[in-house]
């Protein structure tokens, strides 16, 4: 697939979101990302309905929610409703039964479906998902808060990660979502990631047009 960029949201000027909103429409970034917090699955809260909508009202490209929040299967047909297009949430929100269920339940709401995965979750917990899923989400960084330090072991996931999904033949994609940065984009890439979530990288610069433009030419 084409190297997709997804803003992270989370890192815009809620005071101004609709100019932030405009920017990620006008720049080369192909999706949406949205970090939905809950402050009990992340210690921390970001934004929840009202403030998706807003975005979602101006978004000319597609809405890729990451629900980071306990329950996730309650709030999966209102994330439809919204117009979500892909939506993610956590292996470690959910047992095997909820996980299963939760996958029937994305699809059924007409969206794709991603599971995302903590550091400290192994790759190998996903095997049994790859052929059932659209996207696995591989966090660099502990869920909670944008612009922290890549964690390196990140890179060696993706790379496992991308055989499992050649060896199963799976028709699934990596996400990457922390610490995505110029300097790391390129490898993510050869080892089989497609799409890079971008916060700080994205927001905290100077030009974010132009930044945006370097993730996605690095
Ligand atoms: C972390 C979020 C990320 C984060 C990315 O909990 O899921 O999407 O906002 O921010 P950066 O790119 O700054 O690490
Ligand atoms: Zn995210």
């Amino acid at each position: 697939m084409p190297r997709v960029i997804a803003p992270s949201m989370l890192s815009a000027d809620f005071g101004q979101l609709e100019r932030d909103c405009r920017m990620v429409n006008r720049s080369v970034a192909g999706w949406f990302h949205l970090d939905v917090m809950d402050g009990l699955f992340v210690p921390n809260i970001s934004f929840g309905f009202p403030v998706c909508e807003a975005i979602a009202r101006v978004a000319k490209k597609p809405l890729d929610a990451h629900l980071m929040i306990v329950e996730p299967w309650n709030y999966v047909a209102r994330f439809a409703r919204l117009g979500v297009q892909y939506l993610s949430f956590h292996y470690e929100a959910c047992s095997d039964r909820r996980l299963r269920s939760t996958i029937r339940l994305v699809r059924d709401c007409g969206m794709r479906v991603g599971v995302a995965v903590n550091p400290e979750t192994p790759a190998e917990c996903l095997i049994p998902w790859l052929r059932h899923i659209d996207y696995v989400v591989v966090m660099g960084v502990h869920p909670g808060y944008s612009g922290q330090q890549y964690i390196p072991e990140t890179t060696e996931k993706v790379a496992v990660l991308g055989e499992m999904i050649a060896t199963l033949d799976a028709d699934c994609f990596i996400e990457v979502d922390g610490g995505v940065s110029t300097r790391n984009i390129a490898e993510l890439e050869r080892l089989g990631a497609g799409v890079f979530v971008a916060g700080s990288a994205a927001f905290a610069a100077e030009r974010p047009l132009a930044a945006i433009r370097a993730l996605r030419d690095a």
